[in-house]
């Protein structure tokens, strides 16, 4: 193996993660970090060949990367979806089998069903046709006449609806935020006309069709579909306002035409006898679900989907074509499969567990970890998964969690930051038992919350880690100058950082620390103190050490040996200390 210094020393200073990655087409998750971003850590720290690991692997692009760059890898995540979801970006199957079993699908039973759910009239000829999306929205009803307004009436042209809208009948104002929707009704729809026109017409719902779509409502459902409990109690539920949306259970997220498609998708599918096509079928099937559910936005200038990282359901929807969204999501499947090449059995391994306790793993025996955990309350995968996983019968189990879950008291399930802190430590402690010495570990560090931060270096120096390197990782490519602080007010690099850890000290500082000092000497001479309170985030130690980080990077210079201890021990000797903070002296 190489001296860790020579692989150190070939990691890049900064990546940008392309938001056109090919790994992009396939499944939507929530935080992807592309395959791209990746396969340089993978090259520098690690050999072909060798094995690679990823605790918290979420939808595999760490499994990607290993396969792109030659490497053999072993995922794992809490969460079955995150697995399934990782599998089927790992494995592949030809494109044509794709095709072919998608072309059988569709004279069997899909395009004949499709006519039957989503047959509609032309709104420009008239003309039979099949509808593509139908928008729903909400209407409410005003507190001064009781009259119905429909929300979609006063929404701008971009789709956009005003805080406060007018009754339709008496003209008063009714504010929209927390008033109950009585109802949500189709009021547009976009055919695929099968008469002259030509292109997709978008027009008014006819009679005809609004009255085919209300006894859908009614019909009865042959099939099975997911009906897990949405608790109150979840962290989301909370956040997307979801008790004003009647969401009781994971089958309220869907109309009643997506519950018909969707349950009958599913049987369909279940019954391919190919194991490899029917797990590729399933792939493309939960995204399609995700795609076709209430959460799904309108948004005039097109582009309708829904949140990532939400259970947001809107005031208007765009209610999706189940099958054509699933025709559209396999040969996209076909797209990827065809770029990820041939994998062959056992260079991935993808399993459901906790990153506290990888006890699949042997002592010593990975080469090297990269891994993404999650970042404090900044996203409840439990919560965002479950709506599709509930298809899979088997859901996260959320007391494992690793999150800072502040809806629910300690005795019940909720987490501190300090709780969070020793659940990541515990999983460090376990990444240092697997890795070979010498092994390195990078790990994402998304900006966000300062006390989270601090929890997460700690952790893993708690573990014996020691920080190697820094990396910034670019995940929009936006200019340097485009970055806003956390508190908004300044534009200062708050960038996600990938740390590189690994055993052993670091000695020498190649400058890097000097280089630190005039960044930050600087940067307390130009602050503007008029106003500023004591406890200014601007002076944290957080503040600073990311802030030094970027610009050190943004000269092209490895902070090497640069650690946040490192740099708290500078500060300490050279400033003015007050708890966290720092000042000139
Ligand atoms: C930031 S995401 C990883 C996303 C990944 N970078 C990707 O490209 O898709 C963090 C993951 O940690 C998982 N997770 C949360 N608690 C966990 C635990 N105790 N053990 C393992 N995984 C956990 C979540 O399910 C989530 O998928
Ligand atoms: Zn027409
Ligand atoms: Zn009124």
């Amino acid at each position: 193996m190489t001296s860790t210094s020579a692989r150190t020393a070939s990691l890049p200073t900064s990546v940008s993660a392309p938001k056109t990655s090919f790994a992009y087409q396939a499944h939507s998750y929530p935080t992807k970090t592309p395959p791209e971003a990746i396969e340089p850590f993978i090259e520098a720290c690690s050999e072909p060949g060798d094995l690679v690991v990823d605790p918290f692997c979420g939808s595999g692009m760490t499994g990607v990367a290993a396969l792109q760059t030659g490497r053999r890898a072993i995922l794992s995540d809490l969460s079955p979806g995150a697995v399934h979801v990782t599998k089927g970006h790992t494995q592949s199957i030809p494109s044509s089998g794709l095709a072919d079993a998608l072309g059988i699908l569709d004279r069997r039973w899909m395009a004949r069903r499709e006519l039957a759910l989503y047959g509609a009239t032309c709104p420009t000829c008239g003309s039979a046709g099949t509808a593509r999306h139908t928008i729903w929205s909400e209407t409410l009803t005003c507190p001064h006449c009781a009259a119905e307004t429909v929300l979609f009436d006063q929404a701008s042209d971009s789709g956009q609806i005003p805080r406060t809208v007018s009754c339709a009948s008496c003209g008063n104002s009714i504010i929209r935020a927390g008033a109950i929707a009585c109802r949500s009704v189709p009021v547009q729809i976009t055919v695929e006309c099968k008469g002259g026109c030509r292109s997709l017409q978008t027009g008014s719902v006819s009679g005809g069709d609004a009255r085919t779509i209300d006894a859908q409502g009614r019909r009865r459902r042959r099939y099975w579909l997911p009906s897990d409990a949405v608790g109150s109690d979840r962290e989301m539920y909370k956040r997307s306002a979801l008790h004003l949306k009647g969401i009781a259970t994971v089958a309220d997220f869907y109309l009643a035409r997506a519950k018909l498609a969707l349950s009958e998708l599913w049987e369909r599918i279940s019954r391919i006898e190919d194991a490899r096509t029917r797990g590729a079928f399933r792939f493309a099937f939960t995204n399609t679900a995700w795609h076709s559910s209430r959460m799904r936005r309108y948004n005039a200038r097109g582009g309708q989907r829904p949140l990532t990282g939400t259970l947001y359901i809107p005031q208007l929807v765009a209610e999706a074509n189940v099958f054509a969204v699933f025709r559209n999501q396999i040969r996209q499947l076909g797209r990827y499969y065809e770029r990820l090449g041939v994998v062959a059995d056992h260079t991935v391994d993808a399993r459901v567990g906790t990153a506290t306790d990888l006890d699949w793993l042997e002592v010593g025996s990975v080469d090297y970890v990269f891994t993404d955990p999650p970042f404090g309350a900044n996203l409840f995968y439990a919560d965002c998964n479950l709506v599709w996983e509930a298809w899979l019968g088997e859901t996260t189990d959320s007391d494992k969690e690793i999150v800072v879950n502040r809806s629910r008291r300690p005795a019940d399930g909720g987490k501190t930051v300090s709780d969070y802190g020793a659940l990541l430590a515990a999983s460090f402690v376990e990444m240092r038992r697997v890795l070979k010495p010498g092994g390195l570990a990078s790990v994402v560090f998304h900006n966000s919350d300062d006390s989270v931060w601090t929890a997460m270096l700690g952790a893993a120096e708690s573990a014996g880690f020691v920080q190697h390197h820094v990396a910034l990782l670019d995940k929009v490519q936006r200019s340097m100058k485009g970055y806003k602080g956390r508190s908004g007010r300044e534009r200062v690099p708050f960038y996600d950082l990938v740390i590189t850890f690994g055993s052993g000290s670091v000695e020498r500082l190649n400058g890097a620390g000097e280089l630190a000092v005039q960044i930050i000497d600087d940067h307390l001479a130009d602050l503007d103190r008029s106003g500023a309170s004591a406890g200014d985030e601007r002076r944290s130690l957080e503040y600073l050490y990311s802030l030094a980080v970027a610009r050190i990077i943004g000269r092209n210079i490895v902070p090497e040996g640069l650690s946040y201890h490192a740099f708290e021990a500078i500060c300490n000797t050279r400033y003015v200390r007050s708890g966290r903070f720092f000042d000139t002296v």
